[in-house]
């Protein structure tokens, strides 16, 4: 059984499932080489815009593979290399949307903060729990959150193993939408088409300022993205937007 299945339902947008229901789809070394290989190649692939990522309504993701875990040590952790897995999401320069149904705890929780917008259901349940097994996040638990929901929030989750309902990641600012019912893929996908259909240059340059400029002071910041917004005049499918707009018709967009 393949660890994850690859769709492409929409022009433009491709939607990974991870595929491991029988395990609460823990992220297995396998799994996590297949889900690198696939970002790696959707990020080279010019018609993929887009990229929704989900599991199933159990479990978005129960995090790392405890079982695989159980016996190895810091040098076998180290050898592993797992930060190439996770850089092969990090680096993706396309939006990534995370379709959040049911658990979504460590590795999982991770994995949905990897992505640029967050769709949980309504029963989505997140969390870090690694401090139960002795451990603590690895794959930017303990950073990603406290940027996302607070430093007080975070330690809270984080040191007791707390979780938060959809709508309470909602209220904290860790999901960007929830949805009823089953609904998280299809509004996923819904999102997806709509960035789909914007011109993909200004999607990218939008995507890579917002994140560089989180890590950075605001004047640096502000900069950058005045030398982005700048650089999108050169760019065909500006011309073919604005152009539109005034003879009002509907543009289509190149990438160019
Ligand atoms: C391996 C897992 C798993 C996991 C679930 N399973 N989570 N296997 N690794 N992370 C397996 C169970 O062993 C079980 O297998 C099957 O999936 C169903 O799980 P149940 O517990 O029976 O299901 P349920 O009662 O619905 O509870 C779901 C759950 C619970 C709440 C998600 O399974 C759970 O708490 N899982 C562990 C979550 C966790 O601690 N995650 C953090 C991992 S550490 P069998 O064979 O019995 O049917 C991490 C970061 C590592 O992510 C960082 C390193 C640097």
């Amino acid at each position: 059984m393949k660890p994850v299945i690859v769709e492409y339902p929409a022009e433009h947008v491709a939607l990974l499932r991870l595929n491991r229901p029988e395990a609460r789809n823990a992220l297995s070394t396998e799994l996590r080489v297949e889900l690198r290989d696939q970002f790696n190649r959707l990020s080279e692939d010019s018609s993929i815009r887009a990229i929704v990522i989900t599991g199933d309504m159990r479990a978005f993701a129960a995090g790392a593979d405890i079982k695989g875990m159980v016996d190895i040590g810091a040098a076998e952790m180290m050898a592993r290399n797992d930060e190439k897995n996770w850089a092969a999401i990090r680096n993706c320069p396309k939006p990534v949307i995370a379709a959040v149904d049911g658990y979504a705890l460590g590795g999982g929780c991770e994995l949905a903060m990897h992505a640029d917008i967050i769709i949980a259901g309504e029963a989505a349940i997140f969390g870090q729990p690694e401090v139960r097994l002795g451990i603590m996040p690895g794959a930017g638990g303990t950073q990603r959150l406290a940027r996302a929901i607070g430093k007080y929030r975070a330690m809270l989750m984080l040191l007791t193993a707390g979780t938060l309902t959809a709508q309470e990641a909602f209220a904290a600012g860790l999901v960007s939408k929830v949805v009823d019912g089953d609904g998280a893929v299809a509004e996923a996908l819904s999102v997806a088409g709509t960035i789909a259909a914007m011109p993909p240059l200004a999607v990218a340059e939008i995507k890579q300022v917002l994140l560089a400029g989180m890590e950075t002071n605001l004047e640096t910041a502000l900069m950058l993205e005045r030398r982005a917004a700048y650089l999108l005049f050169e760019t065909d499918d500006k011309r073919a937007a604005m152009t539109a707009f005034v003879n009002k018709n509907k543009p289509s967009f190149t990438g160019s």
